[in-house]
């Protein structure tokens, strides 16, 4: 059993000059028996923060509580974590049962504990049949398999996971990352997982901290950081594919509509003289212009995907997309309509990125 608690941590590499500070003024609570994922581009501070938590760095500002005791004084050891990196770190010399069973040795855990442990972990993620084997025997998959083993046969409270799954190729990721959503709802321990793939922090996660630049933008579960954005960052960060986001004024009319053009989108509540505008491609249809109708934009290219097509669109000087189901009917040179009616509007301020 285990809640994270951060209370306004803070990083800062090096000194004087040189200092750099990683993370800012990071709170928020991982709730007991919880799946969260850090998320994020790379340098905006998830593997700092994630080490911060395993105690394998210090933090510079703040309280890093484990079940509301203080932790940042405590070794790693002591903090009842188990660590999946993205390299498997497994020991060359020793067959997989030993590297499954190294941690189990050094805290002394008796031999036949050992044994139901390390099968029953073995078992669980499909390598019972490669246990006397030395790890480069083993495929890719298959290593990354004993690093997860290693730490489910240690029965932490929390798991902390950096990228597990960067070094293994598209068809063997989604597989692995099923798995490992399966066995987090077996084994109900509370576990961290970095990512900078959206799609990995959306299928696996209970709550997203969404990160950009060292801060938190957003912590929420997957419903609210795709359709409730709290911020331009996380809107366009999030889905995919990307959503269009553009800067609109407000016209006589009161609606928002993109100068030069003919597109306009209905915000009623919103007052500002500008703002930035998102609309999730796959909720914007296309259309023929009815008669006397001003078209929106020129169909640029169109690619299809089997059960969905992406139209790109020329709307001015800005780039759209749609995604329309199936093959669609559009060619390039098509002048076309942009049918918001069944699209979520997400509103911006300009100048703070914030959700309006
Ligand atoms: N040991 C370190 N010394 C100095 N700077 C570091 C160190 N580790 C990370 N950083 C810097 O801190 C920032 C966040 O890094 P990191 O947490 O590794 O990002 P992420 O895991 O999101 O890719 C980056 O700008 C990185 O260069
Ligand atoms: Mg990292």
């Amino acid at each position: 059993m285990a809640e994270i608690k951060l209370i306004n941590v803070a990083k800062t590499y090096g000194k004087g000059r040189k200092a750099k500070n990683a993370v800012h003024d990071l709170s928020y609570t991982i709730d007991d028996g919880t799946f969260v994922s850090l998320l994020g581009p790379s340098g905006c501070g998830k593997s700092t923060t994630l080490n911060m938590i395993a105690g394998l760095e210090d933090i510079s500002a703040g309280e890093i509580l484990i079940d509301g005791h203080r932790v940042d004084d405590l070794e790693p050891d002591k903090r009842d974590l188990a660590f999946v990196f993205q390299d498997y770190a497994l020991y060359p010399h020793m067959s997989v049962f030993e590297n499954i069973a190294f941690g189990l040795r050094m805290r002394k855990v008796p031999k036949a504990e050992i044994h139901t442990r390390v099968t029953d972990a073995a078992r669980r993620l499909d390598i019972e049949h490669v246990l006397s084997n030395r790890p480069r025997a083993l495929s890719g998959g298959q290593r990354q398999r004993v690093a997860l083993a290693r730490a489910i046969a240690r029965r932490p409270a929390v798991f902390l996971f950096d990228e597990p799954l960067s070094n293994l190729d598209a068809l063997l990721r989604d597989q692995t990352r099923s798995e490992l959503k399966m066995l987090h709802a077996e084994l109900g321990a509370t576990s961290v997982y970095v990512t900078h793939d959206q799609e990995e922090a959306m299928t696996l996660s209970d709550k997203i901290a969404v990160m950009s630049r060292g801060k938190l933008e957003q912590f929420g579960t997957p419903f609210e950081v795709y359709h409730q954005p709290a911020t331009e960052f996380v809107a366009s960060f999030v889905g995919k594919p990307r959503m269009n986001l553009f800067t609109a004024a407000k016209l006589a009319s009161g609606h928002y509509g993109l100068s030069g053009t003919h597109f306009t989108v209905d915000v009623p509540a919103v007052q500002a003289p500008e703002m930035r505008i998102g609309l999730r491609p796959e909720e914007c249809d296309l259309r023929v212009p009815s008669s006397g109708e001003a078209a929106h934009g020129t169909v640029r290219t169109v690619e299809p995907l089997g059960n969905v097509s992406d139209v790109i669109l020329d709307v001015g000087a800005n780039q759209f997309l749609s995604r329309v189901p199936g093959f669609g009917t559009f060619q390039p040179g098509d002048e076309v309509v942009i049918d918001t009616q069944r699209a979520r509007v997400h509103c911006f301020d300009i100048k703070t990125g914030l959700r309006i």
